[in-house]
């Protein structure tokens, strides 16, 4: 297949992060320091981490999986209760339900915005549903006064998954304060990220001080305590807790980012309006839509490219900007069409027509504070050759 697009001497690649020195340097610090563990430098990222949520408690934990698996744990999510999510998400907010014993219940997407319908949620309700566990999928927050509402009526426990989501305001209110747990994600391709890491947000004290014990085995006193307050490095087991801490190289790398959020979310929303510009009058392709009662966190630019209005097909598409230097995403395939789903829960092709659709169209353009403007400058260019050629 011949390409007019000579490959760039450097490859777009999604989701490559965007370290300041200060954090590299801070890491580098804590090697030297002779603590690598869980200790001073996760307590101090953890305050300051609350302060920037607005939340009264955040325990910082090796993941954002761990973090949703503690949150399960915490409501008491256990066998026979279900949790009903989304199938526009990544396989970690599933398998942590399967993880506590539960089942998960997926109801469709708006296929607007690619978030859990909360009237589909209230359809999937039943005697057995414990919690609604909620993705604000690529950055968008969820209509979480629908879901309140519907957490009150049914008593139900509201989690939100905000892997993506981390700056992100609903109606004025911060992602991370909305339901009664959050948790949020420092994968590599997160706009703050400690390499891996996550960070579970709540306002009950007791579920804060429980997930401290349970991600670290369940310990009475964790190593820091144990090794440096006292000469005494005794401790009891209170429950079979989990291998979920942070270290404080992880911490250290987060702490320095904190201060570059907003700067980096600026960024993000002008390469962002670039992409609307730039894509806009393109046929066959749907771009993310406006709203202005949220705060987005521009997590992820994903468009829909319809096979039957387009030039090309979403994974020909994929294919053509590999070849021209473009890294892209999937964001998602839907959970319930996985085998995994299927064999265990039932689940068919059919169920979610909206997530299904999304599925089958959807693709994340390259977008972080890491690249330059002349990067996405150049995967518009492409794309816009694609679209007047038609053909490859
Ligand atoms: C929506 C969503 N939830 C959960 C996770 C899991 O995050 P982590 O890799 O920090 O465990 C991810 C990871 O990318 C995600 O995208």
């Amino acid at each position: 297949m011949r390409f007019p697009f000579p490959r760039r001497d450097r490859y777009l690649v999604f989701g490559a992060p965007r370290l300041p020195e200060e954090a590299i340097e801070a890491a580098v610090r804590v090697l030297r320091s002779g603590w690598l563990g869980t200790g001073p430098q996760v307590a101090a990222f953890e305050k300051a981490f609350a302060e920037y949520i607005g939340t009264p408690f955040a325990v910082a934990v090796g993941s954002c999986t761990a973090a949703l698996h503690l949150a399960l744990r915490l409501v008491g999510v256990g066998p026979g209760d279900e949790v009903i999510t989304t199938p526009i998400t990544f396989a970690a907010t599933a398998n942590v339900i399967v993880h506590a014993g539960a089942r998960p219940v997926f109801a469709d997407v708006d296929l607007r915005t690619g978030n859990l319908d909360p009237e589909a949620a209230q359809s999937a309700i039943t005697s057995r549903t414990k919690a609604i566990l909620v993705v604000h999928y690529g950055g968008r927050p969820c209509e979480m006064d629908a879901f309140l509402a519907l957490a009150r009526r049914y008593d139900l426990f509201l989690i939100e998954d905000a892997a993506h989501a981390l700056e992100a305001f609903y109606r004025g209110r911060k992602v991370g304060t909305l339901g009664d747990l959050a948790a949020f994600s420092f994968y590599p391709t997160k706009s703050l990220t400690t390499g891996e890491g996550g960070m579970l947000t709540t306002s009950v004290e007791a579920w804060a001080e429980r997930a401290r014990i349970l991600r670290l085995h369940g310990l009475s006193r964790d190593a820091w305590r144990r090794y440096s307050e006292d000469a005494f490095p005794d401790y009891e087991v209170l429950e079979p807790g989990y291998k979920y801490n942070m270290t404080d190289i992880q911490a250290a790398l987060g702490l320095a980012q904190l201060p570059y959020l907003e700067r980096w979310l600026r960024c993000r929303e002008y390469y962002w309006s670039l992409y609307n510009q730039g894509l806009q009058d393109l046929a066959g392709i749907s771009l993310p839509p406006e709203d202005t009662h949220l705060v987005h966190a521009r997590h992820l630019y994903t468009i829909r490219v319809n096979p039957r209005e387009a030039p090309f097909d979403r994974d020909t598409l994929i294919h053509l900007l590999h070849k021209a230097g473009i890294g892209t995403g999937i964001h998602y395939k839907a959970l319930h069409l996985h085998r995994f789903y299927r064999e265990a829960f039932g689940y068919r092709p059919g169920m979610f027509p909206s997530a299904e659709r999304i599925s089958e169209e959807t693709l994340s353009l390259p977008l972080s504070a890491h690249m330059e403007e002349s990067d996405i400058l150049y995967v518009i260019d492409v794309i816009r050759f694609l679209w007047r050629e038609g053909r490859f």
